[in-house]
């Protein structure tokens, strides 16, 4: 008997993580189940990224593990699909080494899933369908949510900034924005199942274009998206720094279920990278928007992304990263080290830096992140906030965990009838990355 079990394997960002939402909602309405062993099941969907080397050396690592398992069993289908199936030496890689591989999708097509399976299923015949662009957004394709409590909600697909390292304008297209009215009955429909936390999605939510005459830009959008009876905690990223209005900083005083922190990534604190990277902002500007933010909202987390080594960065360069990360004090960063992405305009030039001094200076980074940041997660001790309780510890099974509003993980004693609440808690002890702490019955 052949059981119709599936598996989808996720890399990368958010997005990809919404999309595979969508997948998995496609299979599940084709009859197929879930399957946690991706050697096991029958269907098995790898969801690609392509941001740094990594993402691709381990799409890679996954697809070799799998080789085997599909020769044991033909009736096995691979299916790849995403950010790099938008590159053509990728699809030509596959055709090379990977002609086993059943089905090749894009980014752009997610919606013909159901066809494209269909006709694999059916043909036993290798298909790739990968489309260089689109102009619309597919609405009202089915989901498999990961959980009931918190949700992610696409408003917008594409990227139009062209930073000089990036891929994602060359996998995701052009920048399109979902009309308010799908978004807003998406989150209706969510907070009436229970849903108490979304998290807007976007490369840059910041340019989100609604309608005229509506609805017209995000700041506009949150403001309605903050009526919505039932949705507690509203999230979104990601933010574009040279497009963050004042509008939308106002938002945060006056809106009651926007979460008090704000992703806003700077990738350097120097003047030559920044305008070298086409980041069209400079580190002063950066920074009164920082400013701009503390004083609206004295209590705001902000978090950030910083690229290592980008060609040309010297050392008086990456010494001014230093000095910004110091002065705005970031709540947490995401550090890379830069990475070369084919296709991309740094890709080609002959300034790289060497891997030694890039390795260098991420440990020097990182070592002035951990400080500022032990120091900031000090300040919770003692103190009583609200944390949704997302499930068991990883690490302890025994134990609760949970997000503060900032996106801190706190772990705590408690029953797992409390999943999905938000309760408050007493923090007993704060560590650099992580707090401990004890309900408080109220
Ligand atoms: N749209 C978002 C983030 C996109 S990718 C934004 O503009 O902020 C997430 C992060 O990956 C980026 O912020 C950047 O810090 C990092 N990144 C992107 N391309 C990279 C590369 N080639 N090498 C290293 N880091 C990269
Ligand atoms: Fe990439 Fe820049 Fe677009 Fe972000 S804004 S996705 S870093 S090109
Ligand atoms: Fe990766 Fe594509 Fe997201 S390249 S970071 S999965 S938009």
């Amino acid at each position: 008997m052949k059981y119709k079990t599936y598996h989808v394997v996720t890399f990368g960002c958010q997005m990809n993580e919404r999309d595979s939402e969508t997948l998995a909602g496609f299979m599940e309405e084709l009859g197929y189940s879930y399957e946690p062993d991706k050697i096991v099941a029958q269907v098995v969907i790898l969801n690609t990224c392509s941001v740094r080397e990594n993402a691709d050396k381990k799409f890679f690592g996954v697809l070799g593990q799998l080789k085997h398992s599909h020769e044991e069993n033909r009736e096995k289908l691979v299916i790849v699909c995403g950010c790099m199936m938008q590159q053509q030496h990728i699809i030509d890689t596959l055709k090379q080494k990977y002609p086993w591989v059943d089905l090749v999708f894009g980014t752009h097509n997610i919606g013909d899933f159901p066809k494209l399976f269909k006709n694999v299923s059916e043909m036993h015949e290798r298909i790739i369908d990968v489309w260089e662009n689109s102009d619309t957004i597919a609405e009202g394709l089915p989901a498999k949510r990961m959980y009931d409590f918190k949700a992610y909600v696409n408003i917008m697909q594409g990227c139009n900034n062209f930073c000089a390292y990036c891929i994602v304008p060359y996998t995701r297209g052009r920048e399109r924005s979902r009309k308010p009215a799908e978004i807003l009955k998406e989150i209706n429909c969510l907070a009436q199942s229970g849903c108490k936390e979304i998290t807007l999605l976007g490369q840059n939510v910041n340019s989100y274009k609604g309608e005229e005459g509506g609805i017209e830009n995000f700041a506009q959008l949150l403001r309605e998206i903050d009526k919505i009876d039932g949705i507690e905690r509203i999230r979104f990223m990601t933010s574009h720094p040279k497009d963050l209005s004042d509008e939308l900083i106002d938002c945060f005083k006056d809106l009651k279920h926007l979460c008090h922190c704000f992703h806003l990534p700077v990738q350097s604190g120097s003047n030559a990278v920044l305008k070298a990277m086409n980041r069209h902002y400079d580190r002063e500007q950066y920074l009164g928007r920082v400013a701009k933010l503390k004083e609206v909202c004295p209590d705001i987390a902000i978090t950030t992304d910083i690229i290592v080594g980008f060609p040309g960065e010297t050392e008086e360069d990456f010494k001014d990263t230093l000095d910004l990360v110091k002065q705005v004090r970031y709540d947490s960063a995401f550090t890379f080290l830069y990475s070369i992405r084919e296709g991309t305009p740094a890709a080609s030039w002959t300034n790289q830096i060497p891997e030694e001094i890039k390795h260098e200076r991420f440990n020097r980074l990182i070592e002035v992140i951990h400080e500022i940041q032990e120091e900031e997660m000090k300040q919770f001790q003692d103190k009583i906030i609200p944390v949704l309780i997302e499930g068991t510890s990883k690490t302890d099974k025994s134990m609760l965990t949970g997000r503060t509003e900032s996106l801190k993980t706190v772990d705590l004693p408690g029953d797992t009838s409390l999943v999905g609440k938000i309760v408050p808690v007493k923090i007993v002890k704060a560590q650099t990355f992580s707090l401990y702490g004890e309900l408080v019955n109220d």
